[in-house]
């Protein structure tokens, strides 16, 4: 299948291995600046050091090129990059066309999830979360991982399934669009507050909290947008979390680490320099919390220590002396 990546960062890239790797014809599309760093790099991403991008994997920077005659696209951009990039290639995304989405986070202007921003933009696509405890650092080392096709259109689900399958590559399918991405889009939030448990000094008690505690608050937010409860039992949502909150690969976690160090907001974002995706979505969840009249404390308490300048320790402190309550 000829297959065009939008977004040629490190999933871009995992996922383009991926793909390459399975017989398939892809191309990755970035910004000019950005492909002429990869090619004067030998085709190499500074955050993906071991990974050489395979010979066969066409790089572009044009619209037009990346578009003419793809199968499938596959949006790995960050969240914010959606709303300034996707509409160039909306008049792509026709009705034959499968667009796999694989940015986690939600749309912020217009405070919708990103396949909703994506089926507004298109041209009546059919589009597929594609979700799951999945770093790219390992996935492009072939290390065995799992991750869910999640579509209300079955047979787009089951094509994404099929062409992204391989023998480390475990797909499976879902027909709850709706909790596969918002499991995807919040665990990052989740992340940001697990980076700030480890980064003041917390144990491993602090965090199994921080996770069990954050998957019922997504859920309660999951349940009330209409989203099927078991979706976040899964890999699109406990899954996702656990490898989110205690992986050396996460940026989110990183990101918290740092702002538990004292470091700024901006200097934080400066030295992970890659997208932090909890960042760009925690204001966009309280928000959605707030529409669902649903509770949601540590969002609520990330988005304080985010924008409000509350210090995590005091955030941390408030959270643990919350009204008694009935688990
Ligand atoms: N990285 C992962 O392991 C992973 C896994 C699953 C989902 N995702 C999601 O996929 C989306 C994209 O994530 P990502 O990790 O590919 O982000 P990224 O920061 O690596 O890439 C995002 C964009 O940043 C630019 N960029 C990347 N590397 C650059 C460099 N070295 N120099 C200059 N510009 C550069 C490119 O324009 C690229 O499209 C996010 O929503 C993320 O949550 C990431």
């Amino acid at each position: 299948m000829k297959i065009t990546i939008i977004g040629f960062g490190s999933w871009g890239i995992a996922l383009a291995c991926l793909l390459a790797e399975n017989g398939h014809a892809v191309t990755g599309w970035d910004n000019p600046a950005y492909i002429e760093k990869l090619r004067k790099n030998g085709r190499v991403n500074e955050y993906l050091p071991k990974v050489v991008i395979p010979e066969s994997v066409r790089l572009t920077d044009d619209v037009s090129e990346a578009a003419t005659g793809a199968e499938m696209f596959v949006v790995a951009l960050s969240s914010k990059a959606i709303a300034t990039t996707a509409p160039s290639f909306s008049e792509h995304f026709t009705a034959e066309k499968t667009v796999v989405i694989v940015s986690k986070g939600l749309e912020e202007t217009r405070q919708i999830r990103l396949s909703q921003y994506l089926s507004e933009v298109s041209a009546g696509c059919k589009i597929v979360a594609l979700t799951g405890p999945s770093h790219a650092e390992e996935v492009a080392q072939g290390i065995p991982t799992t991750i869910v096709a999640a579509s209300e259109c079955e047979e787009a689900a089951k094509t994404v399934q099929t062409v992204f399958s391989s023998e480390s590559f475990r797909v499976y399918t879902s027909p709850d669009l709706l909790g596969a991405e918002m499991g995807g889009a919040l665990k990052n939030v989740i992340a940001l507050a697990a980076g700030i448990s480890d980064g003041l000094g917390f144990g491993d008690n602090t965090k199994a909290a921080l996770i069990t505690r954050g998957i019922a608050e997504i859920t309660r937010l999951g349940i009330a947008m209409g989203a099927n409860a078991q979706t976040f039992a899964g890999l699109s949502g406990t899954g996702d979390l656990i490898v989110t909150c205690t992986s050396q690969h996460s940026r989110n976690w990183r990101a918290g680490n740092l702002l538990a160090k004292g470091n700024s907001l901006d200097a934080t974002l400066a030295e992970i320099g890659a997208a932090v995706e909890g960042v760009n979505t925690a204001k966009t969840a309280l928000s959605f919390a707030k529409k669902h009249d649903v509770d949601m404390p540590i969002v609520e308490e990330i988005n304080r220590v985010l924008f409000e300048g509350k210090s995590p320790k005091a955030a941390v402190a408030d959270l643990m002396r919350r009204e008694k309550k009935e688990e």
